[in-house]
């Protein structure tokens, strides 16, 4: 019930930010808190005008209530609103939950401070205590926090009602690409503080080692009250002069009591994301007798951010940032994610190389930034502010102008002193205006420390000198128009993407040039991949209804479990919605690492083998800061032969760009095909994200180049065709044919090849047979394929050599299939052969322009996990530049197939048409037997789903492709 805010109606007035809402702060009082966590009663009701009945149910705080049962389920939107009316107007169906319960305020907080804190609430909150409004509240991803010092008795019973209203003004600039839930989805508690207590801290840390601490007593410090603090145990001082300053200053005295302590740390320990050193900071309020009256914790990271000409500066180093967009997300409670799901997180980031994070596109629950200051990352902090939908409406629109303040001060208030938040972000994707400026100025006046950054203020291009951001930080650009920027010459700043690579299904393809380019380029710094996670909704197949957290154990390795799928846009029915789009990062919603990591790990190598020299591999240390002895490693010898050496390495004290070439480990043997040296490189001792021995990169280089060929005597044997010139084999139940098609990747239906595909009937082309040729122990066959576009030509010769057969195939493809997704054969084994053995890339998922990652060798897998279950099936399982594989049963019966050159295979259960045909996993049906692909060229990945397709080098030409293999059996 929200009668007494009724004539308000603060869910449509912009103009209202918050009523009642205590001012943000660093000081954290979580440690000294009353947890008002877990049930509530709870009614939902269908606009913030009706009246609540004395109908409770319950809902569990933190949480949506989107995801606990209720008749409101999740929406997924992007761009779009999830309904019609513009700002500041919302439907009047508007679900508005009302939270209730009693609290037991101590007895002892008598005399003392009262303060509510509701960690976040979605999106308009309405606070009453015994019936007595007490405070408003909007920005879904901060606390608000309530004086209830004059509203609540200690050692009494109070009744706290929070009524959260689902839709409200603050809804359009909260139209982030995600789903809409309602709820609150932080923590609420409850503290006391002394009536005197310690209002702020702001901390400054300089790699100089000098320390300052501001802290603000909210009204006047009274006669002989006194703040001290203390750096692990070491005493700061008074900052005299300050003290002098503020006491000639009658207004200010008057006004507030404030203290500036000092120090200067002698040979300090700087903080990097490499080296995240913290010092444990103390300050405390005295009263005049000594006693301690407040205290509050810091943990300081001593450490500089500053732009010089275009490049950005961590303690007077260019580093690179390799960083990803996240959001706090969790597959049974949405928005709602705990102190361990936060470091899961942000260990497995740190394991795959990243060192950066932008908080994708809201502050993020507190206890991240202190896991990125102890773990080591940058940290991009982004306000609430998004207003996709009506981007241009609200940008200028001073009726948004608090809201735009409000969020980004308040954000700044809170954050300012972690040292992993290096940038402030003004939010995302609402367009350019009055109110950003407004922002960026108050921003600048109040911490002059870091960068400001906001992507829509390069209306005018990249070296815009607007007051909105330091930063150039565009979304999907192409890595040569990155480049070109640049070299032109008229570069003035640095140049971050916010997103790029955009990681939605198969995808990220050209990750690796686009680094190649970075790392040869000044001016260009890094980015941020979109995104961390497949934000997947477990759902229950039977009622369709979210599994909550009874959901829990109901997955793995990125699969829902039995009756369970991950849902994605429109899977609750809902009305509008934006699909799959939702799906789009580098983890399953389980985090499962999808395959895109390994491939950034290894671009993002600490580590690396140059080149070879003579005397043998260069060993590179490409950190910006410390030195290699964190590290450990072994040497690998592969040979194409089978055989696989290995030796102990020792790494050279190399400090941060130094090289030195290091003898070549290993006699190579005479003989044995094509040979490839890895430096296995692991974690020597235990990292607090990483156990010792933990793979940090497999930096790899090829010693010899020759593969062996393999010409196989003719045998005294024939090979059978069938009637339609198809191959008999009794390995085979479907013998090889043409393949130029795949299950379309998201990155192939957006960018609009999957459309053209289907449009030149590459799916179900119908194969004529046109003439079988048998000379000797071969057999010509010679097959048309026809699609509405054009008539491919196959011809496949089979021969039969000792041991096996030798196919060679030729295709010809017109040059009206100018782009197709693959040429190459496709084929069907009996049931029973369930290991894949290979020599080539992996032993993860690779593509032609995503293989960078995966290390030449002696690879095997059950079939089952080669293939990548993302999350609308599609083209996926597959394995770049193999040389040889084998396909066996347990008995060690089965095929072995010999590439004539690396080429792209597939080993999956399934075929294109299967994938196709599925929305989720649940519908698909394995084959007992393996779905075989051998591809002459494949298709690049690309990311055309959200940015650029792939580089022509990695399209499929035109013209005739010949490819050739041996089939044998085992
Ligand atoms: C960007 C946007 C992100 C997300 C992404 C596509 O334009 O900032 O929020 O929508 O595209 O997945
Ligand atoms: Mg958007």
């Amino acid at each position: 019930m929200t009668a007494p805010f009724a004539w308000l109606r603060p869910w449509e007035a912009p103009e209202v930010t918050s009523w009642g809402r205590l001012p943000m702060c660093a000081v954290d009082r979580r440690h000294q808190a009353v947890c008002l966590d877990g049930e509530w009663r709870f009614q939902l009701l269908p606009s913030p005008e009706a009246a609540a009945t004395d109908e409770w149910g319950s809902s569990y705080v933190p949480g949506a209530w989107t995801l606990q049962d209720t008749d409101d389920p999740p929406q997924y939107t992007n761009v779009q609103m999830p309904f019609p009316e513009f700002p500041p107007h919302v439907p009047a169906a508007n679900p508005t939950g009302v939270y209730e319960r009693a609290v037991d305020v101590p007895g002892e907080w008598a005399g003392r401070r009262i303060v509510l804190q509701v960690g976040a609430a979605e999106s308009v909150l309405l606070v009453q205590v015994d019936g007595r409004p007490v405070g408003i509240s909007k920005d879904s991803h901060l606390a608000a926090e309530f004086d209830l010092t004059d509203v609540v008795r200690a050692g009494a019973r109070a009744v706290v009602r929070l009524t959260v209203v689902k839709w409200s003004d603050a809804s359009h600039i909260e139209d982030q690409d995600q789903w809409w839930h309602g709820g609150i989805t932080r923590s609420v508690l409850l503290y006391a503080t002394d009536p005197l207590h310690l209002a702020d801290v702001t901390v400054q840390a300089r790699r100089s080692g000098e320390l300052r601490v501001d802290c603000q007593v909210r009204g006047p410090l009274p006669e002989g009250w006194y703040v001290t603090g203390d750096l692990d145990g070491q005493l700061l001082a008074q900052d005299t002069e300050f003290d002098r300053a503020n006491a000639e200053d009658e207004r200010v005295s008057e006004f507030l009591g404030e203290a500036r302590l000092l120090a200067r740390v002698p040979d300090v320990r700087a903080w990097t994301a490499e080296t995240p050193e913290l010092y444990g900071l103390t300050v405390r309020l005295h009263r005049p007798d000594g006693t301690v009256a407040d205290t509050s914790y810091h943990r300081v990271g001593f450490r500089d951010v500053e732009i010089v000409g275009r490049d950005l500066l961590i303690n007077g180093e260019r580093v690179f940032i390799r960083g990803v967009n996240r959001h706090d997300f969790h597959p049974l409670t949405g928005r709602t994610v705990s102190y361990d799901d936060m470091r899961a997180d942000l260990v497995l980031l740190k394991r795959f190389g990243f060192n950066a994070i932008r908080t994708a596109h809201y502050p993020n629950d507190p206890a991240l930034y202190d896991l990125a200051d102890e773990l080591g990352f940058y940290v991009v902090d982004e306000a609430d502010i998004e207003s996709h939908d009506h981007a241009h409406e609200i940008a200028d629109d001073p009726r948004y102008l608090n809201a735009f303040v409000d969020r980004v001060s308040r954000m700044v208030l809170r954050d300012k002193n972690h040292p992993s938040v290096i940038i402030w972000s003004l939010g995302n994707e609402s367009d350019y205006g009055a109110n950003h400026d407004a922002a960026a100025g108050w921003v600048r006046r109040h911490d002059p420390t870091r960068p400001v950054q906001y992507e829509g203020a390069a209306k005018r291009g990249w070296a815009d000198p607007e007051v909105a951001s330091d930063i150039a930080c565009p979304m999907y650009a192409p890595i040569e128009e990155c480049v070109a920027h640049a070299l032109s010459g008229k570069q003035t700043k640095p140049l971050i993407q916010c997103e790029y690579s955009h990681a939605m299904g198969n995808s990220n393809g050209t990750l690796a040039d686009h680094w190649a380019a970075i790392e040869a380029t000044p001016g260009l710094q890094g980015g941020f991949i979109w995104e961390f996670w497949d934000h997947g909704i477990l759902q229950r197949v039977s009622d369709g209804r979210p599994a909550g957290r009874a959901g829990a154990g109901l997955y793995e390795r990125g699969v829902a479990g039995p009756g369970h799928r991950w849902a994605y846009g429109g899977d609750f029915g809902e009305v509008p919605h934006d699909g799959a789009f939702i799906a789009d990062g580098v983890v399953f919603p389980d985090r499962t690492p999808k395959p895109v990591l390994y491939e950034h790990r290894e671009i993002a190598a600490p580590v690396r083998l140059e080149c070879l020299r003579h005397e043998g591999p260069v060993i590179a240390n490409h950190q910006h800061f410390r030195g290699l002895d964190w590290l450990t490693a072994e040497w690998q010898l592969s040979l194409a032969d089978g055989r696989t050496l290995t030796a102990p390495a020792e790494l050279p004290e190399l400090r941060p760009g130094e090289t030195a070439a290091v003898p070549l480990p290993f006699e190579l043997p005479e003989g044995g095909g094509e040979a490839w040296l890895t430096l296995k490189v692991m974690t020597a001792r235990d990292e607090p994200w990483a156990p010792r021995g933990t793979v940090v990169c497999l930096p790899q280089v090829r010693l010899r180049a020759t593969p062996v060929q393999r010409t196989l005597p003719v045998a005294d044997r024939t090979v059978e065709v069938d009637a339609d010139g198809l191959l008999v084999h009794p390995l085979l139940i479907a013998a090889p044919t043409l393949s130029l098609w795949r299950a379309p990747t998201d990155n192939d239906e957006l960018g609009g090849m999957a459309d053209r595909w289907r449009e030149w009937g590459l799916d179900a082309p119908v194969r004529k047979l046109v003439a079988v040729r048998r000379a000797g122990a071969s057999v010509g066959v010679l097959a048309e394929y026809v699609c509405d576009a054009g008539v491919v030509r196959h011809e496949q010769v089979f021969t039969a050599v000792e041991g096996g057969i030798r196919v060679e195939e030729s295709a010809q493809l017109p040059e009206t299939l100018n782009d197709v997704a693959r040429v190459g054969s496709v084929f069907e084994t009996v049931a029973g052969l369930n290991l894949l053995e290979w020599f080539g890339p992996g032993p993860w998922e690779s593509y032609p322009d995503r293989s960078a990652g995966a290390p030449v060798g002696h690879h095997a897998l059950p079939v089952d996990e080669l293939f990548t279950p993302y999350l609308r099936p599609q083209e996926s399982g597959g394995r770049h530049g193999v040389r040889h594989f084998t396909l066996s049963a347990p008995d060690a019966t089965g095929l072995a197939v010999e590439l004539g050159r690396p080429s792209q295979i597939s080993v999956t259960r399934y075929r294109a048409a299967d994938l196709a045909a599925a929305a989720h996993h649940d519908e698909l049906v394995p084959r007992a037997g393996c779905v075989v692909h051998i591809d002459a060229a494949h298709r690049g990945l690309g990311t055309a789903s959200c940015g650029p397709d792939t580089s022509p080098a990695y399209l499929v030409p035109t013209g005739t492709h010949r490819w050739g293999w041996i089939l044998r059996v085992l």
